[in-house]
């Protein structure tokens, strides 16, 4: 069983044992959007500060474990898609957790690449590229912003299909027999504009995960995507080893 009482002649600070104890309530009793007892109340439970007890809070609601409505009070968040870093497809990653993919074609268009893309994709510049932008959504609700960017010459018709609920991982590969098989990653925390917030479901100014993604085929340079994901939704795992 987990904690229960605050240890006063313990070197961990207060406010981080009221922590400890309260995601132990979270993760054992507390449902998603279950009300948390107020600061008040969580002083007087465990015989410590208002401060203290809002030092702690304030702690989980700015891990995303806890979130606040004006005026209501303070709520069990939902807990994040943990995502594995690897060459996965969205659809794949949306399935392994039991949940259905989906995807709305935001937009396509055949255009000459840019320099900073013909770079990643190491084409010449102007070499015709897709460049594809899609919202993804997981049980219909909107997760990620992805913004792809295809050689032409690698799928020739593909402004003819239809990407909407499909995968493009899955189109490459069965249609055009394009494999995907290796691949680099850089993430970057970010902000999201007014724009993609929209898109998102968020408040402007809301944190998001930019995934910068390149992959190949082979040796043919095959992808290269900014995916912009909601940070309150997502967490990302790698598993290290020395090398
Ligand atoms: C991931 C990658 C994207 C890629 C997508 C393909 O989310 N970040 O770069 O375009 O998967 O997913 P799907 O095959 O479901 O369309």
């Amino acid at each position: 069983t987990g904690r229960t009482d605050i240890d006063a002649r313990s070197p961990v600070p207060k406010y981080y044992q009221l922590r400890e104890i309260l995601l132990d309530l979270i993760e054992r009793e507390l449902a998603v959007d279950a009300p948390v007892p107020s600061e008040r109340e969580l002083a007087a439970r465990y015989g410590l500060s208002r401060m203290t007890a809002r030092q702690a809070v304030e702690h989980l609601v700015s891990e995303g474990r806890l979130y606040r409505v004006q005026g209501k009070g303070t709520f069990v968040s939902r807990p994040k898609i943990d995502i594995p870093l690897r060459l996965t497809s969205f659809t794949e990653d949306m399935r392994a957790r039991g949940m259905t993919p989906g995807s709305r074609d935001l937009g396509r268009r055949l255009i000459p690449a840019t320099a900073a893309v013909a770079r990643e994709l190491a084409l010449e510049g102007g070499a015709p590229v897709y460049a594809i932008e899609r919202l993804r959504t997981a049980d219909g609700v909107p997760m990620a912003l992805e913004r792809s960017h295809i050689p032409a010459a690698l799928a020739p018709d593909l402004m003819e299909r239809t990407l909407e609920g499909v995968s493009l991982y899955e189109v490459l590969a069965d249609v055009y027999g394009v494999v995907l098989d290796r691949g680099d990653q850089v993430i970057e925390a970010g902000i999201a504009d007014s724009g993609d917030a929209g898109l998102l479901g968020l408040a402007p100014g809301s944190a998001v995960l930019l995934l910068q993604r390149r992959c190949w085929a082979g040796t043919t340079p095959a992808e290269y995507a900014v995916s912009t994901y909601r940070a309150d939704r997502y967490q990302l795992r790698a598993s290290l080893a020395m090398q």
